[in-house]
């Protein structure tokens, strides 16, 4: 390969920061995959509108076929969110051959094992590191690292914001709307943040953990969901003065085969390794039958560290192209699920 060329879905907060890291860590990839790494196209909105990021502009379009369409796009990386026209983007680029990396929390939650299926049945790698704990390698940890183990439990702080929300409640004693839009001013919020507070961003975080940790496919309806909206301060504040700490906790239990996932605002003992991760940091404790407990910390969100995973993905993807082994991804589903019934 003389170099490989990206076709980029999106130019946001996520979307710049692959175009930096891609930029400015050229020899880092050129090290690691062995030929140049450029983006040919970028699909945007707005082709007029000021980015903080240096694109040459012939390089956008509004047009997803100029990308999908283009034989010179070995893998396509999809940074711009949304569900159902994404999904078909993505299914047609796996169709014309086209390897896929995507931070889409949402869309992996709905459509992962579909997804999976199509990269598979084509050849293709379809990675998605990024979708859970941005800068955290939790998903490659959950799929190889550990993937001898027999897990029992995972347990996470998966959403930057409510923990951030938390965070500034208790240590100010700040009123949960006050840092609500200090959250959305830093940008950690989603654009519409009823998905963060009321639990559903985590949801689709544990339900893609969960489905990735225990082999099986979990869905999003089988999450128990429950928000931080209805905390105050004064429940935060009598559970401080008993050595408790208030934190919106994803955990995936497998029991005798059964599985229960939940999503929900918990008073953590003080002395519990995730009461301590504050403010927009993220953190996954996975317990696993030999290797115990483990623990994974890091900044769950925010531009460069989301890129980071996405671009290390693209890594990967590389690599396995250059080997002739693409289209083997991180493990697709192999279990029936059994649930336990939801308790709230
Ligand atoms: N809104 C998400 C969060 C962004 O706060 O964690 C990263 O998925």
């Amino acid at each position: 390969m003389d170099s490989i060329s990206i076709g980029l879905l999106g130019l946001g907060t996520v979307g710049s920061g692959v175009v930096k890291i891609i930029e400015n860590h050229q020899d880092t990839l050129i090290h690691q995959v062995g030929c140049p790494v450029k983006v040919k196209k970028i699909l945007v909105q707005n082709p007029s509108k000021s980015r903080d990021v240096g694109v040459d502009a012939a390089t956008l379009t509004i047009n997803p076929e100029e990308i999908l369409n283009d034989p010179t796009i070995d893998v396509i990386i999809e940074v711009m969110g949304g569900v159902e026209d994404t999904k078909a983007y993505l299914l047609e680029a796996l169709r014309k051959g086209k390897n896929v990396v995507t931070a889409n929390k949402d869309l992996m939650a709905l459509y992962g094992s579909e997804l999976l299926a199509a990269a598979s049945e084509n050849g293709c790698d379809l990675y998605y590191e990024a979708s859970v704990g941005g800068g955290i390698p939790i998903i490659r940890s959950l799929a190889d690292g550990l993937s001898s183990d027999k897990l029992t439990k995972i347990m996470g702080i998966v959403n930057g914001t409510t923990n951030f929300i938390l965070t500034k409640m208790s240590q100010e004693g700040s009123p949960y709307d006050q840092v609500l839009k200090e959250a959305q001013s830093l940008g950690f919020a989603e654009a519409d943040p009823t998905s963060d507070v009321e639990g559903l961003d985590a949801a689709r975080k544990m339900a893609i953990l969960a489905s990735l940790g225990f082999s099986m496919n979990i869905d999003l309806d089988d999450v128990l969901v429950k928000g931080i909206s209805s905390i105050t301060e004064e429940d935060i504040k009598y559970g401080k003065q008993l050595g408790y700490t208030m934190k919106l906790i994803g955990t995936a239990h497998r029991d005798n085969e059964k599985v229960e996932v939940s999503v929900q605002p918990t008073l953590l003992i003080d002395s519990h390794p995730l009461a301590s991760v504050q403010n927009e940091f993220n953190a996954v404790y996975v317990y696993g039958e030999a290797v115990g407990e483990t623990m994974f910390y890091g900044p769950g969100a925010g531009s460069l560290p989301t890129a980071t995973a996405v671009v290390s993905d693209l890594v990967c993807v590389l690599k396995n192209m250059r080997l002739g082994v693409s289209g083997r991804n991180l493990l697709t589903p192999q279990y029936t699920k059994q649930l336990k019934p939801k308790e709230s």
